[in-house]
């Protein structure tokens, strides 16, 4: 009988084979993973165009920059960097960029800084923002606050790309709306680039989610940050687009999201203001490597980092 049946498929001519196999439900119910074997297998060499992308998470203080300065060098040179963005939203005491950090993390050779929320606790940030647009803010705050919420990066041979800085409302100001402000921003910089990174600074994960699967196949990443803790959901969606909910800070992890512990305790305890101040111990480094494909925009690899790992 089998025989009678492999004769029988060998016979068909392939298009009725082809037609047959695909025309059957069980075979894709029961194969889950053919519809993901596509995207992550190809390697760097087969790729017509790679590109190589860093994403540092938010540096803490002058620990997190510090850490930053010694390592990031190292991973531009392991991965073959070629364009290196770092969020800075908490570099300067914790709360803010002042321009003599922004200095120092271009001075890697950061094509893009982008922030958050805290950007805005200091006056001097602003000046910053104003003055250089590679130093992005969440577009969607009222323009009226000044600086840049996106640009697109000439990397030479390598060609363009796009950095989107958008900022999520759960939990925080209720700001304009994130996904149709990123789609307004993506068929912007479409016009010039298909290899966009988005940093979605936004504290729930749901929301962080949604954006994910809003923009697969639309960006080549789309990376969460501001909880300052690292996330293991880090993959590449069905489309193409690389995600993690949250890529987590670089900076003091003996703390409390960054800051000492002692102060961070006693306002959740005591239910009253205590100063933050940046904690100094335990130091890490978050980041996330993602490699596209320039032609396309798609993600083909992607690797989250935290060193030293936990554990
Ligand atoms: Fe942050
Ligand atoms: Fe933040």
């Amino acid at each position: 009988m089998f025989e009678m049946q492999a004769t029988f498929f060998y016979a068909l001519p392939l298009k009725l084979f082809i037609l047959i196999a695909n025309s059957n439900p069980k075979s894709v119910i029961t194969n889950p993973l053919l519809h993901y074997s596509i995207t992550p297998t190809i390697q760097r060499n087969e790729l017509p165009k790679p590109l190589n992308i860093f994403f540092v998470g938010d540096i803490v203080g002058q620990p997190g920059l510090e850490l930053a300065i010694n390592l990031v060098p190292s991973y531009v040179k392991k991965y073959e960097v070629d364009l290196l963005i770092i969020n800075g939203e908490n570099t300067t005491e914790g709360k803010g960029i002042a321009e003599e950090h922004a200095k120092k993390i271009f001075e890697l050779g950061t094509h893009v800084i982008t922030t958050g929320n805290h950007v805005w606790d200091r006056w001097d940030s602003r000046k910053v923002l104003g003055a250089d647009r590679r130093i992005l803010r969440p577009l969607n705050y009222p323009r009226e606050n000044g600086g840049n919420g996106y640009i697109v990066v000439d990397l030479g041979e390598k060609g363009k790309a796009g950095v989107l800085n958008v900022q999520g409302r759960v939990y925080m100001q209720p700001i304009d709306d994130p996904f149709k402000t990123a789609d307004w921003a993506i068929a912007k910089m479409n016009e010039e680039t298909k290899v966009i990174f988005v940093d979605f600074h936004a504290d729930a994960s749901a929301e962080k989610m949604a954006m994910g699967w809003h923009l697969d196949g639309k960006v080549t990443a789309c990376i969460g940050t501001h909880t300052h803790t690292p996330t293991a959901d880090g993959r590449i969606l069905p489309r193409g687009t690389a995600f993690q909910s949250d890529v987590g800070m670089t900076g003091p992890y003996d703390s409390v999201l960054g800051m000492k512990k002692e102060q961070a305790l006693k306002r959740m305890v005591m239910q009253t203001p205590h100063k933050y101040e940046v904690a100094l111990h335990d130091v890490r480094l978050c980041a996330v490597y993602v490699q596209a494909d320039a032609e396309t925009g798609r993600a083909v690899k992607m690797e989250s980092v935290v060193f030293p790992a936990f554990g």
